[in-house]
């Protein structure tokens, strides 16, 4: 059983985007920059947006963070991403979600100009990703399948079955894993809330990716011996002995399911990593206009 470490496998990532930005800035290049727009007070977002604008410093990117408070309006945030799209120096940006309730949260995504969300969340790039072209892929897909790839885990002709439809995780992966190309070429199950019989779906995959968002869900007698299991959920559960006073926990209760895997990514310290990483490196892209010229 190997635990795959998110945490070696990011730094290699990021340190190789390093490398290219300073490459970049040695022939007198764009130096890649990535905005942020943060409204309200979640804490997990003021963690994870933090997490990205020191990941931009580390790398030699260049960040701006827009913060505005939870009684933003609607109308407030699309003339911060009208003025994002028509900024020049921008490269791409992301909108941090949760949005507070009042805001209309697929309104603010399709105003973000595609070649800009960096983050692949807008329909068009969607939609490109499910045919085949050229898109931003978004950050949580991409750094599984960036792990799958830096494992050299073999993926062609296997079961892939995904746990959870989420328009950002769920149904992108299930997209993804299907298709003609490495990491890819499975056969699919997407699976979810309403499924009949789920257990009896996981237990056939070959490559298991629990994304649904229920800390310790998959436990091991849904799980195949030798299985490869990617663990995408994070959620924050009272721990009164963390000084925080929260612990981390993924989707599968790690301990019980671990011995029978081939590969299993833990939590922290997997998939969670390898977003940041994988955000830095659209945002890279979309400095060289590598998606959309
Ligand atoms: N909230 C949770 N994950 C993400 C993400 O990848 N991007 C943005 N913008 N918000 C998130």
């Amino acid at each position: 059983m190997t635990i795959i470490d998110g945490k070696i496998i990011s730094a290699q990532v990021k340190q190789e985007l390093k490398v290219e930005v300073e490459k970049q800035k040695a022939n007198g290049g764009k130096i890649p920059h990535l905005a942020a727009i943060l409204i309200g007070d979640n804490g997990a977002s003021e963690t994870y947006v933090a997490s990205k604008i020191r990941s931009c410093e580390e790398i030699g990117f260049r960040s701006t963070l827009i913060r505005r408070d939870s009684s933003t309006t609607e109308d407030e945030v699309l003339e911060i991403i009208q003025q994002l799209n028509n900024d020049e120096d921008i490269d791409g940006f992301i909108v941090q979600l949760p949005l507070p309730a009042h805001i209309n949260v697929d309104k603010i995504i399709e105003a973000i100009e595609p070649r800009k969300d960096v983050d692949g969340f807008h329909p068009i790039n969607i939609g490109r990703m499910a045919k085949g072209l050229p898109a931003y892929i978004s950050a949580t897909p991409f750094g599984v399948l960036e792990l799958i790839k830096r494992y050299k885990i073999e993926t062609a002709g296997k079961h892939c079955v995904v746990v959870g439809r989420s328009q950002i995780v769920g149904l992108p992966m299930s997209i993804l894993m299907q298709r003609n190309t490495y990491p890819g070429n499975c056969t699919v199950s997407l699976v979810h809330s309403k499924t009949k019989n789920l257990a009896e779906i996981t237990k056939q995959a070959d490559i298991l990716v629990a994304a649904l968002g229920k800390p310790e869900f998959i436990t091991a007698d849904m799980v195949k011996e030798g299985a490869v299991v990617i663990d995408v959920g994070l959620t924050r559960v009272v721990d009164t002995t963390k000084k925080s006073g929260f612990a981390l926990k993924g989707d599968v209760k790690f301990d019980e399911v671990a011995p029978k895997c081939s590969y299993i990514t833990p939590v922290p310290g997997g998939v969670g990593l390898m977003t940041v990483a994988a955000l830095m490196y659209n945002t890279l892209l979309s400095a060289r206009r590598e998606i959309y010229q």
